[in-house]
């Protein structure tokens, strides 16, 4: 039986934060090691360039994002880890794709518009191209399943719609591709207000944050002093991450919270202690893999001739189907 694909990606706009772990890292991971998936991971080096960077910045970016994954463990011999942009079929079906999709469905959407907010001296046509290249990224592998946080599950309607009307119009066999949950799959921002997120200074843990670092952040969490009522947003946040992290403890720490005996210090200080028991190893191997510079550049040279391989015949296939070979 033929292997289902799986295939995901991060933007290069820095090193990766607990959410980025959490919500997709962990699920490429877990699908990573699962014998019936074929997985494809990703740079996604030209969705980073849909809102403002700086050409030098994006050039370390994506390595400091090949160096995470793979010290996060995912593996060459496993995985197809790659750059979107050195597989050039993506861009041409995201292109043949933007045929199927009007202007006013993409102005609708909630990522949009958010970016919009963000950035509105920026509102490019690369930005309102964004979820349809997402689709190419994802179907031009024919991939059905997708380990992505909650954020990117209108992307991903996007990318089932397209499917079908590809599918309905040219007679393709396109699947139409789920996201992969995992238990983090929206992790919250250190501030209460929100998501962790890159853009918002404050609000985020790095893979490779120190010890101390990670402890600064964690007291730095907003706690209210009435202990034991309803739980401030800043509390929730502490004991979502302890969930996360240390599952085992949190009906000890909700105990205390609710008879008002409960330290935030020291609910803190553990929570610190349980990120960092996590985060050294993937540190460590960090460390490792740098040593040797030649080894990503061997990882990613594979990757792209391995994607290549897949993407070129989907890329073709569609071409003929719409009259175009
Ligand atoms: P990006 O770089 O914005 O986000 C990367 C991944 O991290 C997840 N994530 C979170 N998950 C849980 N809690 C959070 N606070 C949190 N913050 C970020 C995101 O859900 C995402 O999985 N558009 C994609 C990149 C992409 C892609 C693709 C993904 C391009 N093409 C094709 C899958 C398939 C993105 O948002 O990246």
């Amino acid at each position: 039986m033929d292997k289902k694909r799986v295939l995901s990606g991060i933007r290069a706009t820095g090193r990766l934060h607990l959410g980025n772990y959490l919500g997709a890292v962990k699920g490429m991971l877990e699908l990573q090691k699962n014998p019936e998936y074929e997985t494809f991971y990703m740079v996604a080096d030209l969705h980073s360039i849909t809102t403002p960077f700086d050409p030098e910045q994006l050039r370390r970016n994506i390595k400091e994002v090949v160096l995470d994954y793979l010290s996060a463990g995912l593996d060459p011999e496993k995985s197809t880890i790659f750059v979107q942009s050195h597989v050039r079929e993506h861009t041409e079906l995201a292109y043949l794709f933007s045929t199927v999709e009007t202007v006013a469905r993409m102005q609708h959407l909630p990522t949009f518009k958010e970016k919009v907010k963000q950035h509105p001296e920026n509102v490019t046509m690369a930005l309102l191209n964004y979820p349809i290249l997402m689709a190419a990224d994802i179907l031009v592998y024919k991939a059905e399943a997708v380990p992505v946080g909650i954020d990117q599950e209108p992307h991903l309607e996007i990318s089932r719609e397209i499917a079908r009307k590809m599918n309905e119009k040219y007679g393709l066999d396109f699947p139409e591709p789920q996201r992969f949950a995992t238990k983090g799959e929206s992790v919250p921002s250190l501030s209460g207000e929100g998501k962790m997120s890159k853009s918002v200074e404050g609000s985020y843990i790095n893979l490779t944050d120190t010890q101390d670092e990670i402890k600064k952040k964690i007291r730095a969490v907003p706690t209210s002093s009435n202990v034991g009522g309803e739980m401030s947003p800043g509390v929730k946040t502490l004991f979502k991450l302890l969930e996360l992290f240390a599952p085992e403890d949190v009906s000890k720490y909700s105990t205390d919270y609710k008879n008002g005996t409960l330290k935030f210090v020291v609910l803190k200080d553990y929570l610190s202690e349980a990120i960092f028991k996590e985060l050294q190893p993937i540190q460590k191997k960090r460390q490792e893999i740098q040593a040797d510079p030649e080894y990503v550049e061997k990882v990613l040279k594979m990757g792209q001739a391995k994607a290549t391989n897949v993407a070129s015949k989907v890329l073709s296939q569609t071409k003929k189907e719409m009259g175009l070979l």
